[in-house]
């Protein structure tokens, strides 16, 4: 059931793909009515490419409002719909949400698809040549859905593992097809790739409510920024050039380091901790387990209070320092490793002390392959990143199944 309903909209992606060339035209056409209004924009390299001007922190615009919307849903009698007949809610080109960012995200590029020559990231199956920071949701075509977010899928009661709040808000906002916007704003944000204030509270989900999560980055077209005061760095071309590009895993890095006293919350595992609301919180949270160390890194399990045992894995505000003074991690060994697990780095060495573990240490965002247990996949886990014999995670070329399990990735640190 789950399987099918992901199916259906990623088959009619497929469909669509012979009316691209007819939509291209029409695309051309409409750039070159709006090429005039904009041709004095600079080219914007942040991550907010879809994004109006005003709600950028490079002032620049990008998308174009009718790349996404029709108003009367032809031009010169051509239809204006990538696909499907029938005009839509919200007057986008598309007969959903979910079918509308796959036109240019799916598995087949689109090629430049504005002014500035830029090519979308394939997120459905990437076949661009490079290890997608998010993972996929189709990886080499390997259709895994119990292990991913589960994109076309009926989620109207199916909250989300961990989830507090009132979930038919969400579903009334965003739609109970689980869909792209549930986690990326549509129009564009301050945020790191667009990801929403507060995904699990609509009512939040703004720029200035108190309950917003920022995950505030800095970019960079040729190198690292080496930014320890933003959340996420990034660096590279687009989509369109050899790996690694600004969407490969290796050219984004987390380095603001978490703390217990941070108001607005901060970071990706704050942010994911928004819908997985039970498994997310600073050390000393009664949902947690640890310390808290008031304002600062957490001191983890010290065996000082009855607080100290963790009851779920940590994933905010613990350091590699404190955890191998409590003798639970073991610092030499994950300095030792060649290919580290995903963490956050903030003083942008990895493999000592002030490195931090968190959601994406084990977890990608859209999926992962997975296929671990030979074509098994509903007896394979959730959404993980099993590391090989040689440290390449299982959604990246060259992957080995034999010797790929979760294990290698805890005993980076643990060593047990
Ligand atoms: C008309 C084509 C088009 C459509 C439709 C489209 N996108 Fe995009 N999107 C792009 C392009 C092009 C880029 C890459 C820009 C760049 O290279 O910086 C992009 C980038 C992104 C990014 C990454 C932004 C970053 O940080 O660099 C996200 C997230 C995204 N799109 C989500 C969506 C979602 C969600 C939808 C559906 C609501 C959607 N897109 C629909 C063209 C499109
Ligand atoms: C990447 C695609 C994309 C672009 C570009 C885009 N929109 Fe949208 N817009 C959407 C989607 C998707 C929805 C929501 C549809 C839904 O939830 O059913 C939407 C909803 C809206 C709404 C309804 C209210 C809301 O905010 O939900 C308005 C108004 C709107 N868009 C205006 C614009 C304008 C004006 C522009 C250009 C400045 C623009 N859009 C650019 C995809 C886009
Ligand atoms: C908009 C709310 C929302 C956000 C934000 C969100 N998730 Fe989820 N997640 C869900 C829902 C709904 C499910 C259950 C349906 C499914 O499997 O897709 C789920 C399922 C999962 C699963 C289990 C997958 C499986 O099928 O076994 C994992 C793992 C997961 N999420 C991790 C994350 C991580 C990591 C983040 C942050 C990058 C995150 N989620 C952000 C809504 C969300
Ligand atoms: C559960 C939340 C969630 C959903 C649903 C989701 N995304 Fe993402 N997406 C993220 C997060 C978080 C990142 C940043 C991941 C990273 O950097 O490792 C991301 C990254 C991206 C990127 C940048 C490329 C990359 O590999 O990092 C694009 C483009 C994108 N998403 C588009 C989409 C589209 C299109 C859909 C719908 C088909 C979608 N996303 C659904 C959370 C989500
Ligand atoms: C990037 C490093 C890292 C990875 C990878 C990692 N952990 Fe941890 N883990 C930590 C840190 C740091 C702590 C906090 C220890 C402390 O409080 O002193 C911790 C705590 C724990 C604890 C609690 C110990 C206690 O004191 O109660 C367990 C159990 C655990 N991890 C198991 C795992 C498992 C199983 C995996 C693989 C699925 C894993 N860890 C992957 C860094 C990591
Ligand atoms: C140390 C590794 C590790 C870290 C860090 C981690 N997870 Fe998990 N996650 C797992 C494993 C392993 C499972 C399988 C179930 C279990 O062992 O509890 C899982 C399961 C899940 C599930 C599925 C639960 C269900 O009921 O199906 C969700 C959702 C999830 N994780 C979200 C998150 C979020 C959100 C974060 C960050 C706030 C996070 N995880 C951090 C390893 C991790």
């Amino acid at each position: 059931m789950k399987k099918q309903a992901k199916q259906k909209s990623f088959d009619i992606a497929v469909v669509l793909q012979p009316l691209r060339p007819l939509a291209m035209v029409v695309f051309v056409f409409l750039f070159s009515t709006t090429f005039f209004l904009t041709i004095s924009a600079t080219p914007a390299f942040s991550g907010e490419y879809h994004a109006t001007s005003e709600e950028t922190t490079t002032g620049t615009e990008t998308l174009a409002c009718s790349q996404c919307h029709t108003m009367h849903g032809s031009q010169g009698g051509q239809s204006l719909l990538y696909e499907g007949s029938t005009l839509q809610p919200m007057l986008i080109r598309a007969s959903s949400v979910t079918n509308l960012c796959l036109y240019c995200h799916g598995s087949t590029s689109p090629g430049a698809v504005g002014w500035d020559g830029r090519t979308p990231p394939q997120v459905e199956n990437n076949q661009q040549s490079y290890t997608p920071s998010a993972g996929d949701f189709k990886h080499s075509n390997y259709t895994n859905e119990a292990n991913r977010h589960s994109i076309g899928m009926d989620v109207s009661s199916l909250s989300p593992p961990g989830y507090s709040g009132i979930w038919s808000d969400v579903t009334a906002r965003f739609g109970t097809e689980f869909n792209c916007e549930f986690c990326h704003d549509q129009h564009g944000n301050t945020n790191y790739r667009n990801l929403r204030f507060n995904p699990g509270v609509p009512a939040d989900d703004n720029a200035s409510s108190p309950n917003r999560v920022l995950v505030t980055y800095a970019y960079g077209t040729g190198s690292d920024p080496n930014d320890n005061t933003k959340d996420v760095n990034y660096w590279g071309a687009g989509a369109n050039t050899s790996s690694p590009n600004k969407f490969t895993r290796s050219s984004v890095r987390f380095r603001r380091a978490p703390l217990d006293s941070d108001s607005p919350a901060r970071g990706i595992s704050a942010w994911c901790g928004t819908c997985h609301v039970d498994f997310y919180g600073a050390s000393g949270a009664s949902n947690m387990g640890g310390v808290s160390s008031g304002g600062v890194v957490g001191a983890g399990d010290n065996n000082s209070s009855t607080n100290s045992p963790w009851l779920r894995h940590p994933v905010a505000d613990v350091d590699m320092g404190i955890a191998s003074t409590n003798l639970h991690v073991d610092v030499a060994n994950w300095n030792s490793v060649s290919s580290k697990a995903r963490h956050i780095n903030p003083d942008g060495i990895p493999g000592n002390s002030d490195d931090q573990p968190f959601c994406f240490t084990c977890h990608y965002a859209h999926g992962g392959g997975n296929p671990n247990s030979g074509g098994s996949p509903q007896l394979d886990h959730t959404n993980l990143a099993f590391v090989d014999g040689s440290g390449k995670v299982n959604i990246e070329a060259g992957y080995s199944t034999a010797t790929g399990m979760i294990r290698n990735l805890c005993q980076q640190c643990h060593n047990q």
